[in-house]
């Protein structure tokens, strides 16, 4: 006779044999439980253990673990975040800007109501062509199209979606939207410092939930590092220099190859130029997957929170000189030059984060596993 555990999950209650996985046993009673990937990689289904054990799913965060590989072993009470429900809907392709050479914004409308929070991701699949996940964020100007959703998307080489934005893909082309999931999200009611560290692309969720703390509490402490393989891949000036106007926001921008175009940039690897971490952060890191494991290992290492998604990292090429003039202009409190990592606070001992090429960051795409994730 096996064993019945009983289940409090988020005030709906169901039962488990021992050694269920818990994701499994909620969604075979029709208790909606969010997730996505069901394979411990989009931390959609992180949940809170309240009462009780269970195995396998660690996070590294203190009794939270993703239910998708957690298995039950005594009743239990849990919790998860209460996110919009999943849903999919229709949408039309709107608009089109290229941000950089190689990185264009793509705005979206659904046919109906979508609420997703800030950071959070979709899967959208144009029609004729394969699903891809992004971060649906605002405008770098700042400027609001309310039911619109926008995308930055970097054209790959290759790519069976990016490269035929402009081309197959236009303005009219009809799209659905799958989602929204993840679990990088601003979380309303803080009062914490905020670091936020994108790479790539991956600085979509990161503006997006940069821009909702601000709406929230301008006076917020934020420190937003920007990052990239090359300054001619920074496509965010406009939205840097717009963030920098916070009063207690501190921008960084910084490039991984060493540049002599600019002292407004930094160089180097992004751990030399994060602040000095504290227990009491919340970080938010978004690019490709050793990049964030790397600062997400930084974060942990202090206690402080974080919370990312995996995420198709995206690099940009740029129109360089533009980019520069741009950033000049609306730069405000952002850190200048390459300092050292003494003058960062950056403790001694930390891990290289290894970025690995662009090639290797599409492979590991947050919505599917498609080598050509772009
Ligand atoms: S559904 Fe559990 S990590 Fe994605």
């Amino acid at each position: 006779m096996p064993i019945l555990h009983k289940i409090s999950a988020n005030g709906s209650l169901f039962s488990a044999r021992s050694g269920a996985v818990l994701l499994d046993a909620a969604l075979l009673q029709g208790v909606e439980f969010p997730h996505d990937c069901r394979a411990g990689r989009c931390g959609t289904c992180l949940t809170r253990v309240k009462k009780g054990i269970t195995l396998g799913g660690e996070t590294g965060e203190p009794r939270t673990v993703y239910a998708c590989q957690a298995r039950v072993l005594s009743d239990l009470k849990v919790e998860f975040d209460d996110l919009p429900p999943p849903q999919t809907v229709g949408a039309q392709v709107t608009g089109m800007t290229d941000l950089a050479q190689d990185v264009v914004e793509l705005q979206v409308r659904p046919d109906g109501p979508m609420p997703i929070l800030p950071g959070q991701y979709c899967r959208f699949t144009f029609r004729g062509f394969p699903t891809r996940a992004y971060s649906p964020t605002v405008s770098m100007t700042g400027e609001t199209q309310a039911e619109s959703f926008r995308l930055q998307i970097q054209r790959v080489p290759g790519g069976q979606v990016s490269t035929n934005l402009g081309e197959r893909i236009c303005s009219g082309h009809r799209l659905t939207i799958e989602g929204p999931f993840g679990t990088a999200f601003h979380r309303p009611g803080r009062s914490e410092r905020l670091v936020l560290v994108a790479r790539g692309t991956g600085f979509a969720p990161i503006l997006a939930v940069a821009d909702a703390a601000l709406r929230e509490n301008f006076q917020r402490d934020m420190v937003v590092i920007a990052a990239s393989r090359r300054i001619e891949e920074l496509y965010m000036p406009a939205a840097l220099g717009r963030l920098s106007t916070a009063p207690n926001a501190s921008v960084v921008a910084t490039v991984e190859q060493p540049q002599g175009q600019s002292r407004l940039v930094r160089t180097g690897p992004v751990e030399d130029h994060l602040p000095c971490l504290t227990r009491g952060d919340i970080v938010y890191v978004a690019g490709g997957r050793r990049f964030v494991e790397g600062v997400a290992n930084l974060a942990r290492a202090v206690g402080a929170q974080v919370h990312f998604d995996a995420f198709e990292s995206n690099g940009s090429e740029n129109p360089g000189g533009g980019f520069l003039e741009k950033f000049a202009k609306t730069a405000k409190s952002v850190v200048f030059g390459a300092a050292p990592a003494a003058a960062n606070g950056n403790s001694v001992g930390r891990p290289t984060i290894n970025a690995p090429p662009r090639s290797q960051d599409h492979r590991w795409d947050r919505g599917g596993s498609a080598p050509d994730a772009a």
